[in-house]
């Protein structure tokens, strides 16, 4: 039975946890490959909500298996605060495996997200400051420390002297900050092994098991396409891999055994941090957008940029993921417009006009939108349940959405609530 991926197609906040939702009860595993508690997925069940940063969105769903991938970066505090949360309102989360190749977030990667960003000043990443670049930079530099070193004392103590001999020269010589004791990091680690050890395993092993033995496992990415980091709007993106490729490393699922990938975008766009976002609204629109929508973080409360559909990005998280399926959120929201933009190409300086991402970040920083409008339908959506319920110029808006994409829209949501949405395809 197959592999499918769900991802953002925008910049994160797609509604991906919706998506994951609408599939919860045709799955058996549902794997975070990517990324930590920097993302924020809001799901609402009966009326419920509930929000998660780190723990996989199937958790909710009685007899999923939750799964975090080897590409995850865990904050360990975070984790148990969650499941603790959950279990406190009723939720089984007694299935949860961990990968023990997962790398976990110290206390000093939290420290340094946050110096260094107050460092770069007007030139910051605005990232979350939960610890997610530092966490990964140390994977790569090989200096990480991962679930698996918290069950050898003192491999652990080994690793957090080695990885802090060189950060506290920085966080004293550099930021004026003072130094971590490697102690105390390594004391509260080993903390939490005993809980963690019972949800440890080789996860990717488990997983083509479960392929093996005809399961159907969903490989759910944080983030979005556009905050991928080889993929993204570098660098003002993330420092894990959002997108297809990312689901297999994240997970040690081959690419032969994903038979589908399903990207969700938003009807409208949102960014949250820094960097280029070409339809961005500065005006009442934006503003109207953000409040409709509640367009605020999840995981920093911080309100998101907000501007018109970008089908020149969209069209981009197509072509870099291999997109079969597209989820559309949020169609909704835009109820209350008279008119709706959608870029559909972008102006460069030098007066050209592209219907592709430009190949530098230079060009994307100057590019100007080049927008088609489309009537707005100012009616309520959300008793649709099928394309024809939708007003007219609704069901107009969303065919030029999918033509624009050359992908097919299997999915629409017109509300928050699980039934809230148009099937126009089974995604399983
Ligand atoms: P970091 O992931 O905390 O390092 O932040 C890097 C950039 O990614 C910042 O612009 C964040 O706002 C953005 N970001 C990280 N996670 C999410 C998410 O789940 N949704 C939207 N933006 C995110």
């Amino acid at each position: 039975m197959p592999a499918i991926v769900l991802l953002g197609a925008q910049w994160g906040d797609e509604g991906k946890g919706k998506a994951t939702d609408l599939l919860a009860e045709r799955i058996d595993y549902c794997v975070r490959f990517n990324g930590g508690n920097n993302a924020g997925h809001t799901i609402v069940i009966d009326g419920e909500t509930y929000a998660m940063h780190l723990l996989p969105s199937g958790v909710l769903t009685p007899g999923v298996v939750p799964v975090i991938g080897n590409g995850v970066v865990i904050d360990l505090g975070v984790l148990f605060d969650e499941i603790d949360l959950l279990t406190a309102r009723g939720i089984d989360t007694s299935r949860l495996v961990v990968s023990a190749n997962a790398h976990v977030i110290t206390a000093y990667h939290r420290v340094i997200d946050k110096v260094t960003e107050r460092f770069l000043g007007k030139a910051r990443i605005g990232t979350t400051g939960r610890g997610i670049g530092p966490a990964y930079a140390d994977k790569m530099s090989r200096v990480g420390v991962r679930v698996q070193d918290l069950f050898d004392e003192k491999i652990l103590r080994q690793k957090i002297e080695g990885a802090l001999d060189q950060k506290n020269q920085l966080l004293v010589k550099v930021y004026n900050r003072r130094a971590i004791d490697p102690t105390a990091v390594a004391d509260e680690l080993l903390g939490y092994a005993d809980r963690l050890r019972p949800m440890v395993a080789d996860t990717a092993a488990l997983l083509n098991d479960a392929l093996d033995h005809h399961k159907t496992v969903l490989l759910e990415a944080g983030q979005g396409t556009l905050l991928d980091v080889d993929h993204g709007t570098y660098p003002f993106v993330t420092s894990s891999n959002a997108t297809a490729g990312g689901a297999c490393t994240g997970s040690g699922i081959g690419p032969t055994r994903i038979d589908r990938v399903i990207a969700v975008a938003k009807a409208y766009t949102t960014r949250v941090g820094s960097g280029p976002f070409p339809t961005e609204l500065h005006d009442g629109d934006g503003e109207k957008l953000r409040r409709i929508g509640a367009e605020f973080g999840v995981t920093t409360g911080r309100p998101r940029r907000c501007g018109w559909y970008d089908a020149v990005a969209v069209r981009y998280a197509m072509r870099i993921n291999g997109v079969t399926d597209v989820v559309l959120t949020k169609l909704d929201v835009l109820s209350h417009f008279e008119r709706i933009p959608v870029c559909v190409a972008y102006r460069l300086p030098d007066g050209r006009t592209v219907e592709e991402m430009p190949m530098t970040q230079t060009e994307l920083h100057h590019v100007e939108p080049v927008y088609e409008e489309l009537p707005g339908w100012q009616e309520d959506l959300s008793a649709a349940r099928s394309l024809e319920d939708l007003p007219k110029n609704a069901q107009r808006y969303v065919e030029f959405l999918q033509e624009l994409a050359g992908v097919p829209f299997s999915v629409i949501g017109v509300g928050p609530g699980r039934d809230q949405t148009i099937q126009l395809k089974a995604l399983v």
